[in-house]
């Protein structure tokens, strides 16, 4: 467990020496200031978990102190210190945002008691929030669809495992359900009321990403203006999710490997090693054993986090799960759209079935979204699932592919422009597909004049010849 860091300013140096004495001795991290100067000058090198601050401070109120130190860290409970004359000056310190206040001269054991309350109060604040989110999400395994065998193998394994420490090595292609399946093993684990915390290693650019994961100290690099926890301290007796863990940059694999090894680390531009209780849950759809052979991951990493591995099949070797998962994707999505689309013909059902399904679960998801979105019915009819792909070059006919497509490649996103084009011209050519290249109807659809929708199809080199279907 970090040692929760504490600010005490006071323009009394006796004072000062007693609170430090005695926090310090309650296993606190202390630093002291003299006063308002010295407070920021403090804040602006480390963050900290509490603040006590004198009320009458030689060269400034507190309250006016508090509130700069609630600018820079919103979240943080401030203990007032007062005399017994201005106890009135503490009630309004704490309208206006201090946890508690003390009148001097003060009780030391009530001091640490304050100090201990108002950490906890506002860590169970952080994790409520967390849990909301969480919460909003529902993760569980009632919202696991696991009727195939393979797939009941997976959640046997997730009940098991979710008990231990153990790192756990998700398998699986693009779209399996891995990230349902790391949240699954912490909402089943001991750490489920603690944080899950999440990152993509493949969306952030390679300078970023250490001080991401383990956090930086201040002027630790340009632009590193205070000190910031990183995503290990935040998931401090919970949950670290490492999403696309294959495309770890090796700089960043070598430190990763020493944080699982000795559990703990040094903050970017650090020298105190920061020590942390983390469970850690990997996943990649990148065959990690060919990745070491090509040298682009590290073998004794790939080791160290190989624990307990779970392979996600493909969708296409459980179909078994396909009209299940229809059925519970069918709910969530006429939920979201406030729709009320019941199911799918036959032929429809017939016709997921027989796909190959390169893109999984999420595909299927996103091809219920399209046609859910196109229904005029309470039912989904089969031509509008999984319509013959145009070809129309390099252009986006699923959800996913335009999500691909604005998704921000290498940590830099497209100009709003650029994406509002791409995405308009998927559009247009998905909406031509399912009009069978009618364009009366899809001007309809799209709520254009029908010239007005030539322009369109001009601006984007779209033939409507091309869509044009004869079944
Ligand atoms: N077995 C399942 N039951 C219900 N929903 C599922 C199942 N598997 C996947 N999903 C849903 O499919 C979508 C994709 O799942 P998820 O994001 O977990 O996949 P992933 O393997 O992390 O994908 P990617 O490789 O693209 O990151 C999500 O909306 C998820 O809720
Ligand atoms: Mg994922």
């Amino acid at each position: 467990m970090v040692a929760p860091k504490i600010l005490v300013v006071d323009d009394d140096k006796n004072l000062l020496e007693l609170a430090k004495t005695r926090l310090a001795a309650a296993n606190y991290g202390v630093t002291v200031a003299l006063g308002q100067e010295e407070a920021l000058e403090a804040v602006n090198n480390e963050s900290f978990d509490l603040a006590i601050v004198d009320l009458r401070l030689a060269d400034e109120d507190g309250i006016t102190l508090m509130e700069k130190l609630h600018a820079i860290f919103p979240g943080m409970p401030v203990i007032i210190l007062t005399g017994h004359a201005s106890v009135e000056g503490a009630v309004d310190a704490m309208k206006r945002g201090a946890y508690t206040y003390l009148t001097k001269p003060f009780d030391p054991r009530e001091l640490i008691l304050q100090i201990g309350r108002a950490l906890e109060s506002c860590k169970l604040a952080s994790e409520n929030q967390m849990l909301k989110g969480m919460l909003k999400e529902k993760y569980d395994f009632a919202n696991i669809i696991a009727k195939s065998e393979k797939m009941q193998q997976v959640l046997e394994a997730v009940s098991r495992i979710a008990k231990t420490d153990s790192t756990v090595y998700i398998h699986g292609e693009s779209g399996t359900g891995k990230e349902l399946i790391a949240k699954a093993i912490h909402l089943a684990s001991p750490r489920k009321d603690k944080a899950f915390v999440a990152i993509n290693c493949a969306a952030i650019p390679e300078t970023l990403l250490e001080s991401e994961l383990f956090g930086h100290e201040k002027g630790a690099f340009t632009g590193a203006v205070r000190s910031t926890k990183g995503l290990f301290t935040q998931a401090n007796e919970g949950t670290l999710f490492l999403d696309e863990i294959g495309d770890m940059p090796l700089s960043i694999q070598v430190k990763l490997l020493r944080a699982l090894e000795e559990r703990q680390f040094y903050p970017v531009g650090g020298e105190k090693p920061v020590q942390v209780d983390v469970r850690v849950v990997v996943a990649t759809k990148k065959d990690l054993v060919e990745e070491v052979k090509k040298g682009q991951f590290r073998e004794d990493l790939f080791y160290r986090i190989h624990v307990i591995p779970i392979v996600l099949p493909p969708l296409k070797d459980r179909i078994e799960d396909i009209p299940y998962l229809v059925d519970h994707l069918l709910k969530k999505i006429s939920h979201q759209m406030k729709r009320d689309v019941k199911g799918l013909t036959p032929k429809a059902m017939e016709k997921l079935m027989q796909h190959d399904w390169p893109g999984n679960v999420r595909e299927l998801e996103n091809t219920l979204e399209y046609a859910v979105t196109m229904t005029q019915r309470d039912i989904v009819t089969d031509d509008l699932v999984l319509q013959t792909k145009v070809s129309t070059g390099a252009v986006a006919t699923t959800a996913d592919s335009i999500q691909a497509q604005l998704l921000p490649t290498s940590g830099s996103f497209k100009t709003l422009k650029e994406a509002r084009s791409e995405f308009e011209r998927a559009y247009l050519v998905r909406l031509l597909h399912s009009c069978n290249g009618k364009a009366t109807r899809a001007a309809e659809i799209a709520g254009k004049y029908r010239a007005d929708f030539y322009d369109l199809l001009k601006k984007h080199d779209i033939k409507l010849a091309e869509f044009k279907r004869f079944n």
